[in-house]
């Protein structure tokens, strides 16, 4: 038996160890990973990486709005992000005259630059170890007060590291005028569609030009006409030289959400309970959307982006379940979890720990569940949560007046269909009936159902008698009696209950938290050949590795990179994803690819997207693709959906993210955006 477990404690040891392309390292300790990077062909020292003194890579990546990455690539604060990054900007700006969706747009002089309300981009002033100055009794608050105190533009946040071991303060100054200086047509920047969203070969040319503008001390201020362009502390040298497979690669940038420490037990939820429920429901709705979309060009249209984002997840999650359940994660979990606690069992403070986070899950797993079951089913419907607003802010809280009603009703019904959302609510309905617990399902709702002869019917009588679809501003009274915010007001109980599961994952709900702390430190404490690095949460780092094509099947081997032919040949003005805009035809026939051709089977083509294996996430998105030498070489955007289990578990031999090549970005710019004065700012002659 001993022996058994020793061979499994070195066997897991080798299976788990971060190999070198995994991770996402914390860019202040990158000295710790410099080595393996400089063996891997990093030419540049850790403090060009990151350092708060003198200016460095770190002073070129931002945060660019509430979700992205984006990089500098002039001294006048030219800015790089994905197209999906800057999508709703560049939606916000467009009217039916000027639509640059389509058409895209290009600023042709510095008056042309179009601010975007609301759009910030932050930069990291410094991030900061405050674990021994939290141990010492200083209080969060203070030492944030004292890190953003009369700096203009700062803010600051304390991030906790290894589930709470250590804690980091990050400053950062964030910029208010963001203006949009150019994007590709769809067509480019969207090209594949959901159709090829997570898929390799890939043929997007995923990106946006944006420029931050400061006051007259390069300091953050409003929209003002007297601002002038920001001058970064430093921004990326653009390589035109272009790429080869098993070149160096690194990515800088804001990774959101990973879980790479989590026990079996919670994996197997993942695999099992929270992807399938999440996929069966998102199908469904996905099934209605499609058909509708099919009958109605004005439903494609307003659906378009719903569509997306729903299915977004729905193909990443299908790729998570698949890559768990090939690798056996749980199983592996469970053979490491077995030998931890053969080390642990004489140690009294780690001795008890599986079994307390054990203990934890079971108390916390039933909440957990209905709560993603009520937000992927009931709150999937659009006019459900409509009805919340207007039940919560004038009823509950009583804080809105008619008017704001509208407003409500703007961002709510946006882009609104009701014979889908109907359809949708039947659906949606019956599935929360069926999985949820019974015990759990509002008594209200039970009666209602009952009554009605079944949840379809009940659906029906919601959308055959409810007036807020049609009327506002309602009264107080009428919203009272109105069947649809009544069916609101039924869940709140339930949300209220379960609302400490709100933005957190396996490895933070309560329950369990305080666990994974001492956990964590007895794993790093007993698994000294681990490399371990803290868990993405959207604060900076970096991960590095190589351009690199897989194996995507047996003797089915995926090459690193996509090129104009691959466009080419998915050309179909009949199909919206992949109806390139005509200019592009025209210089393909010509074959007039001017300094952007590149050879290929002894043709000129041109690069469009690659394939490397660096440990990213959802939030590198934009994130710069550096290499050797630290020039950008390319623009991160995605994953194959089949390495998307790689927040729970990397495998370098599959997993691989996918980047737009900066010479696409750039011949893009050129050719077909006339932008060249782009280029020229960015120091490319
Ligand atoms: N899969 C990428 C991400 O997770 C891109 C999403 C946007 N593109 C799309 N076709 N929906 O954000
Ligand atoms: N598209 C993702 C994003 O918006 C990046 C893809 C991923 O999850 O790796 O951040």
């Amino acid at each position: 038996m001993i022996k058994k477990l020793l061979i499994c404690a070195v066997a897991c040891l080798t299976i788990t160890t971060a190999t070198a392309d995994e991770g996402m390292w914390l860019p202040s300790l990158i000295k710790e990973r410099i080595k393996d990077m400089r063996k891997k062909g990093f030419k540049l020292k850790a403090k060009d990486i990151y350092s708060d003194r003198k200016a460095s890579l770190k002073d070129a990546v931002v945060q660019f709005g509430g979700g992205c990455t984006g990089e500098f690539v002039s001294p006048e604060g030219l800015l790089l992000t994905n197209h999906h990054c800057g999508y709703g900007s560049i939606q916000k700006l467009s009217s039916v005259e000027h639509d640059y969706l389509t058409d895209g747009y290009w600023a042709k002089s510095r008056e042309e630059e179009l601010h975007v309300p609301g759009l910030t981009v932050s930069l990291l002033v410094k991030m900061e170890d405050v674990t021994d100055r939290l141990a010492a009794g200083e209080q969060k608050s203070d030492i944030i007060a004292e890190a953003v105190k009369q700096r203009k533009g700062y803010r600051a946040s304390i991030e906790s590291m290894y589930y709470g071991n250590q804690h980091y303060l990050f400053v950062y100054c964030t910029y208010r005028d963001v203006r949009l200086v150019g994007a590709p047509p769809s067509s480019i920047g969207k090209f594949g569609g959901d159709t090829d969203n997570w898929i390799w070969p890939r043929h997007t040319g995923d990106f946006s030009v944006f420029r931050v503008y400061a006051d007259a001390n390069n300091e953050p201020a409003e929209y003002s006409k007297d601002n002038v362009p920001y001058r970064p502390k430093r921004h990326f040298k653009v390589s035109t030289k272009g790429i080869e497979e098993g070149d160096f690669t690194m990515i800088y940038g804001f990774p959101g959400n990973t879980q790479e420490f989590i026990t079996a037990e919670a994996a197997l939820y993942v695999e099992h309970v929270s992807n399938p429920m999440k996929i069966a429901l998102r199908t469904t709705r996905l099934n209605i959307i499609t058909e509708a979309q099919a009958k109605d060009a004005a439903t494609r249209i307003a659906y378009a982006a719903k569509h997306a984002g729903i299915a977004n997840g729905w193909k990443k999650w299908q790729g998570e379940t698949l890559g768990l359940t090939r690798l056996g994660t749980a199983d592996k979990k469970l053979d490491y979890e077995r030998a931890f606690a053969a080390w642990a069992a004489d140690k009294p403070e780690y001795a008890h720990l599986l079994d307390s986070i054990q203990a934890g899950y079971e108390k916390v797993m039933p909440g957990y569940y209905m709560r993603e079951l009520f937000n992927e089913s009931i709150y999937g419907i659009e006019a459900f949560a409509y009805a919340f607003q207007l039940y919560n802010r004038c009823l509950i809280n009583n804080e809105v007046t008619a008017d704001d009603q509208a407003e409500i009703r703007r961002k709510y019904l946006k882009d609104y269909n009701v014979q889908v959302d109907h359809a949708i609510a039947r659906e949606m309905i019956r599935e929360f009936v069926e999985r949820m617990p019974k015990e759990n399902i509002p008594q209200q709702l039970t009666q209602a159902i009952d009554e009605c002869g079944s949840a379809e019917a009940f659906a029906d009588k919601l959308y055959a008698t409810t007036r807020i679809l049609n009327e506002y501003p309602l009264t107080n009274k009428e919203l009272e009696e109105d069947l649809f915010v009544q069916f609101t007001s039924w869940f709140l109980p339930l949300i209220i209950q379960n609302s400490e599961y709100a933005y957190r994952n396996l490895s933070n709900v309560p329950t369990v938290e305080n666990w994974y702390k001492p956990y964590m430190q007895a794993l790093r404490e007993w698994d000294t050949e681990r490399a371990f690095y803290p868990d993405a949460n959207f604060t900076l780092r970096v991960a590095y590795g190589s351009i690199k094509g897989y194996e995507n099947a047996d003797g089915e081997y995926h090459t690193h990179l996509s090129t104009l032919e691959g466009v080419m040949a998915k050309d179909n003005p009949e199909v919206y994803d992949y109806n390139i805009p005509q200019v592009l035809r025209d210089i393909y026939v010509r074959k007039d690819y001017g300094r952007w051709a590149i050879e290929k089977n002894g043709k000129p083509t041109i690069p469009v997207c690659f394939l490397a294996n660096n440990h990213t996430s959802g939030g590198n998105s934009g994130s710069p693709v550096i290499n050797g030498k630290g020039e950008l070489i390319g623009i991160n955007f995605d994953r194959t959906w089949r390495s998307t289990m790689s927040d729970i578990e990397f495998d370098p031999e599959i997993c691989r993210n996918i980047s737009v090549d900066i010479r696409f970005v750039l011949f893009v710019m050129d050719r077909i955006g006339g932008a060249g004065y782009l280029l020229e700012e960015m120091g490319i002659k």
